[in-house]
């Protein structure tokens, strides 16, 4: 990275004119999703903990945001009440307009652990949601292999969840949410458990699934690189309460590709945000006071 670069700490703010003209077209589109003054308080035995504290904010349609924060800042929170699992305590959800009070299959969920019926095969697991919603058996299983197609895992269709890798499942969690065409699919953390090169390449698998059909995507993420690569822009959420910090336009152009994972606004934005979510040393410093400590009280062997 250079000087300049590192000592100019807006530089994540400049966009090519590219870049810049793609930002204007999107905000003119429609708005997908509008959350507004949402507030949560969970009730716990050490008193009311308030996850969420009037955020805000608005996604447009085929927009892909990202949100990032530290550990218990809401995030989880978030997306489960834009699921409609949990209810806010004040705030409202709107999905093109309508208020949202409950689950529904406007909304896809891609979590971390794989949530497939390990009983049923993929095309099962795919055709599921679509027997569910009344599609005769013939046209939920035509539907189903398009999805299972469009995330490349054609030739296992018939086969059982554990027989599968880790990102061939979420392959499947993926098809099987959006086989009920939702307007947004919501992902809390879809890789966290993926190796890094299976992680990267869904990655690639996911911008190009979106570049293909109509959906608003919300994904969580702890892996600033992943939230970079991904997003038009990134929600950063700050902890104790959880709260809108800055939401940021990535100045990288699209299409992505992982070359740019070297480039002047990659690396500005990245900086941008290692600011943002870790800007106090003192909590390094007393992590490394417990190690210390635990290394003189506990007979712990060296690795070095
Ligand atoms: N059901 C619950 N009851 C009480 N407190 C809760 C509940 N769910 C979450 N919280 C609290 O709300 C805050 C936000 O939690 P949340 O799981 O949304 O954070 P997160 O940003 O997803 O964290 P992580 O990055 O570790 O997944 C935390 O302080 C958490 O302890
Ligand atoms: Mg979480």
């Amino acid at each position: 990275m250079s000087i300049t670069r590192i000592e100019d700490a807006k530089a994540y703010l400049k966009q090519s004119e590219a870049v810049a003209d793609r930002f204007s077209r999107l905000h003119q589109r429609s708005v997908t999703l509008e959350v507004k003054d949402l507030t949560k308080v969970f009730d716990s035995n050490k008193g009311p903990v308030t996850a969420l504290n009037k955020v805000s904010f608005k996604a447009h349609r085929r927009e892909f945001v990202c949100v990032i924060g530290a550990s218990g800042c809401g995030k989880s929170t978030l997306v489960r009440i834009l699921a409609g699992l949990e209810t806010p305590t004040s705030g409202q959800v709107l999905l093109n307009g309508n208020a949202v009070s409950g689950p529904g299959p406007d909304r896809g969920m891609v979590f971390q652990g794989y949530t497939l019926f390990p009983w049923l095969t993929v095309k099962r697991n795919v055709m599921f949601g679509l027997l569910e919603s009344g599609r005769s058996v013939t046209t939920a299983e035509e539907e189903a292999m398009q999805w299972i197609d469009l995330v490349g895992l054609g030739k296992f269709a018939e086969s059982y969840p554990h027989q599968l890798s880790g990102g061939m499942k979420q392959r499947v969690a993926i098809a099987r949410s959006l086989a009920n065409q939702p307007k947004i699919l919501l992902m809390d953390e879809p890789f966290g458990a993926l190796d890094p090169q299976t992680r990267a390449r869904m990655q690639s698998h996911l911008m190009e699934i979106w570049r293909n059909i109509d959906i608003t995507i919300v994904f969580i993420t702890h892996d600033l690189d992943e939230a970079i690569y991904l997003a038009d822009r990134i929600l950063v959420l700050r902890p104790h309460p959880g709260e809108v910090e800055e939401f940021i336009e990535v100045p990288v152009p699209q299409p992505r590709d992982p070359s740019q994972l070297l480039s002047d606004e990659f690396l500005a934005t990245k900086h941008r945000l290692e600011q943002l979510i870790h800007p106090e040393r003192d909590d390094l410093d007393d992590s490394l006071k417990m190690v210390r400590m635990v290394r003189i009280d506990d007979d712990i062997p060296s690795v070095l």
